[in-house]
């Protein structure tokens, strides 16, 4: 196959309309450390980070880029960027150790100031409820799989709303729930490591309504900002022309998209993959699609790579011949021009963001210095995929680059760095690689 050619088209800015989101993005767990600080709860992520081989490197998250004590600093990285939005998530068991009950102040208070901190230095405030990290006392009582977990969650979401809503442009209630639900109930790679399909899908069933539940009352509390949920998204393709590759790439997108879609912008669960389910399926009760399929103000896509389905061998990601990551993953920037846009076709969606888009490489420092050439042009090329989407009708009106810096990347440890900004683990530096540079230049220009 030919090798694909790098675009090296510019895109500038100027392209996008000047009210255009161009962010960062992270996560609590990911970045914060600090996770006996303060009254902190334990998260599902403190518990499964201590299995045995649960992590490549065995690492955990108690320092990762020990965001929590560096805040101002790590505030002033983020305003030289230029971004004018930051995308972060709160860490539940912080602002509420067990999940209900009773509030921790402390955790209130550290997220005031970096709200405080964002809107003093002109940056918009976007806020994910759930990025993973449940409270470890909600686990033990079923977490996800438990119905109950639902209106704990939508407590937790009036309470941010009652306390900081006037800061928040927008807010997410989960992000991933295929991630949450799949990786961590079904194949048990992830947090909280579970291996049952069934347990999985009643999680994911309880992610969609919790969402619902939540925007639901957040409206009816007159909740000021954008609401939206943020999902995994990929093309899938078929391997080859056979019918059987073409059946499975139907329901891969059945079981990775359209399961998350189809509920949240058509009230329903996907025909095809509730009978592929059978006893899997969930309990759904009376009403729960309706309540699902709020409007939503934004979808947000976090898009990485596209994905091969095959019934046979498993697909080799080095069969194109593309660029691939230290994921693993295939750089194939087209894909999210199809993705925005196959989106737009298919569901009455408002506007679309980029929630995440970025990639894993071998950073070296040399001289002080991180020469990540291949991020700045993956970045180039995903923003000129962005561009396109619009050209053709699409509303994004967002980018978020994954990560402002290197973090804990959950199951791959510390030996994967999505970071725009160095981290030097032994010492907490912060260094802007060449791609955070690029990107500063590109906001300015
Ligand atoms: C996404 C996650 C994010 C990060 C990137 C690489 O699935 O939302 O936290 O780990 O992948």
């Amino acid at each position: 196959m030919l090798m694909q050619t790098r675009n090296q088209a510019t895109v500038l800015s100027k392209d996008f309309p000047t009210d255009f989101i161009w962010g960062v993005a992270t996560s609590s767990f990911q970045i914060e450390g600090a996770t006996q600080a303060d009254g902190r709860g334990l998260s599902v992520w403190d518990v499964f980070c201590k299995q045995p081989h649960a992590i490549a490197d065995g690492s955990n998250g108690d320092v990762a880029c020990d965001h929590y004590h560096r805040l101002e600093a790590d505030l002033d990285l983020i305003a030289c960027l230029g971004v004018n939005a930051y995308r972060f998530s709160i860490s539940w068991p912080r602002v509420q150790p067990l999940g209900q009950g009773d509030w921790n102040e402390a955790g209130f208070e550290f997220y005031g100031r970096l709200m405080e901190g964002l809107i003093t230095r002109g940056i918009q405030v976007h806020v994910t409820l759930n990025h993973w990290d449940l409270p470890q006392a909600l686990q033990e009582q079923g977490g996800w799989a438990n119905r109950s977990t639902c209106a704990h969650f939508v407590r937790y979401a009036l309470e941010m709303n009652k306390r900081f809503g006037r800061h928040i442009t927008s807010l997410c209630t989960h992000n991933e729930p295929w991630v949450m639900a799949i990786l961590g109930h079904e194949l048990g790679v992830f947090a909280p490591g579970l291996k049952d399909r069934k347990i999985a899908m009643q999680a994911a069933h309880h992610l969609l309504l919790s969402h619902g539940m939540a925007l639901r009352d957040l409206r009816l509390a007159g909740a000021p900002m954008a609401l939206g949920i943020v999902l995994n998204l990929s093309p899938i393709y078929p391997a080859s022309d056979s019918p059987n590759d073409i059946a499975k790439a139907k329901l891969d997108d059945g079981l990775n998209a359209r399961w998350y879609l189809d509920p949240l912008f058509k009230a329903s669960y996907p025909g095809d993959v509730l009978e592929h389910l059978g006893s899997d399926a969930p309990v759904v009760l009376p009403g729960d699609l309706d309540t699902i399929a709020q409007p939503l103000d934004y979808l947000g896509v976090n898009y990485y790579t596209r994905n091969f389905s095959s019934s046979g061998n498993p697909w080799d990601v080095h069969s194109t011949g593309n660029e691939v990551t230290d994921m693993g993953w295939e750089v194939y920037p087209q894909g999210l021009t199809e993705l925005l846009c196959r989106l737009h076709q298919d569901y009455p969606v408002k506007h679309l963001r980029v929630t995440e888009n970025g990639a894993a490489f071998r950073d070296e420092m040399v001289d002080g210095a991180v020469n990540d050439e291949r991020r700045e042009s993956y970045l180039r090329e995903h923003i000129l995929a962005t561009r396109r989407a619009r050209e053709l009708g699409v509303p994004v009106d967002a980018y978020f680059a994954w990560s402002l810096m290197d973090n804990f990347e959950w199951a791959s440890g510390y030996e994967k760095r999505f970071g725009l900004v160095h981290v030097d683990y032994a010492t907490q530096k912060r260094t802007l690689k060449r791609s955070a540079h690029w990107y500063q230049q590109f906001l300015k220009a």
